[in-house]
């Protein structure tokens, strides 16, 4: 019997990450996600995601160092970024912009190991680049060199909108980028390992993974999930809103999961988080409605919110473009894509399954003219 969608499936071993659906936890290499966002930090995960541990402090510190001096773009990538039509979407921006860097890549012609972290690092690092220098350059701004004093995260709001970030917003940022990092067979990161297992290079694998993210069951959902936040307006308009998507039968993007049958761990840091920045920005609808959406969504269908419904109000909240919700997943994401490449790489057998035929059989060629 064919499961639809491969629910339940077991497809890969890993050590990477652990989604317990059940209890409602989730684990990268050992360590429960709620003490790796509340003590943790992004190039840190991005660490433990590859080695497997925890890193030392001389580690922690090198890793850190190789994230911020690969930051830049080559000039030609650059160059040809600004030919690109201003209304391209950032997905696919990004998505090509990683298929160009293959070609630049120091290490292009070496597969092993040490050759590909390093590509990992420099993929790890550039993918803020390229989506802040995008949104400069599509809205006619100089694209912004990145610093090499600030975090990941603080760089990439400091990019994006030219001014250094305060505390609060660029800690959230860690945070939701340590939360995203990984998700065990993902549709991106099984789209990354399946393209991986073909002995295919690190670019063509992510760029697999890039175009299944921008998907709306996927990353895609945090975009849509505000567009619904700002239609709606005000939290009077909640009720009705939703209950006409019921009876329309509508999906409310932000709810559901494969897996989580329970609360998805990672809402939990996001809706803590949607609700400090709402009282620092002075404007608290956004998690007021986000709180009654999924009131009514859990009352109505039993359904809990997923990592996209709380992220959405939080980048808003953190001035970020609506189009570019779905990058910062995929800035995250690349570390645990990463991650599941080189894993997939130490202990590759080509991932080729079945289907099951349920076409016509037996039937006689009939020549064009008879037809
Ligand atoms: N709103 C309303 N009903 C829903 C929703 C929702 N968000 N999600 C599932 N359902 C209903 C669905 O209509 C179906 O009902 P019925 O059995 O009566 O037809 C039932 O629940 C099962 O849904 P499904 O779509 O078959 O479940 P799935 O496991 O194939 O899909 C999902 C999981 C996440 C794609 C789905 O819940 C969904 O489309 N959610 C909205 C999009 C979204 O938020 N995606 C982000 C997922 S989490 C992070 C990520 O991967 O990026």
């Amino acid at each position: 019997m064919v499961k639809a969608g491969l629910e339940d499936v077991v497809a890969a071993s890993s050590t990477i990450c652990d989604v317990n659906g059940k209890e409602g936890r989730l684990i990268y290499q050992g360590y429960d996600i709620h003490d790796l966002a509340q003590q943790s930090t992004f190039e840190e995960v991005v660490y433990l995601l590859w080695f497997g541990r925890l890193p030392t402090k001389v580690e922690q510190e090198a890793i850190s160092n190789e994230l911020r001096a690969n930051r830049r773009l080559p000039d030609e990538v650059l160059k040809i970024m600004r030919l690109f039509p201003k209304t391209a979407n950032p997905m696919e921006v990004l998505r090509t912009v990683v298929s160009l860097l293959s070609m630049w890549d120091l290490d292009a012609a070496d597969d092993g190991r040490e050759a590909n972290i390093r590509k990992a690092t420099r993929l790890t690092a550039q993918f803020p680049t390229i989506v802040a220098s995008w949104d400069n350059i599509r809205n006619g701004r100089q694209a912004v060199t990145p610093r090499e004093d600030l975090n990941l995260a603080a760089n990439f709001l400091y990019m994006l909108q030219g001014t250094m970030p305060d505390e609060l917003s660029a800690t959230s940022l860690d945070i939701a980028l340590i939360l995203h990092a990984d998700h065990e067979l993902n549709a991106s990161t099984f789209a990354a390992r399946v393209a991986a297992a073909t002995l295919t290079d690190i670019h063509s694998a992510v760029v697999a993974a890039i175009g299944t993210l921008k998907g709306p069951l996927h990353g895609g959902a945090n975009q849509e999930v505000i567009k619904m936040l700002i239609k709606i307006g005000e939290p009077a308009n909640v009720e009705p809103y939703i209950k006409r998507m019921f009876e329309e039968h509508k999906k409310v993007m932000g709810f559901g999961h494969r897996v989580y049958k329970t609360e998805d761990p990672r809402a939990w840091h996001l809706r803590k988080m949607s609700q400090e920045l709402g009282v620092q920005c002075g404007e608290t609808k956004w998690y007021e409605m986000s709180r009654k959406v999924e009131e009514l969504v859990f009352q109505d269908k039993g359904l809990y919110a997923n990592v996209d419904f709380y992220s959405a109000s939080v980048y808003y909240m953190l001035g970020i473009p609506i189009d570019l919700f779905t990058p910062i997943f995929a800035m995250s994401r690349i570390s645990g894509w990463a991650a599941h490449i080189l894993e997939q790489y130490a202990n590759n057998r080509l991932i080729r399954p079945r289907a099951e035929y349920m076409g016509p059989a037996n039937l006689s060629y009939v020549s064009l003219d008879n037809r």
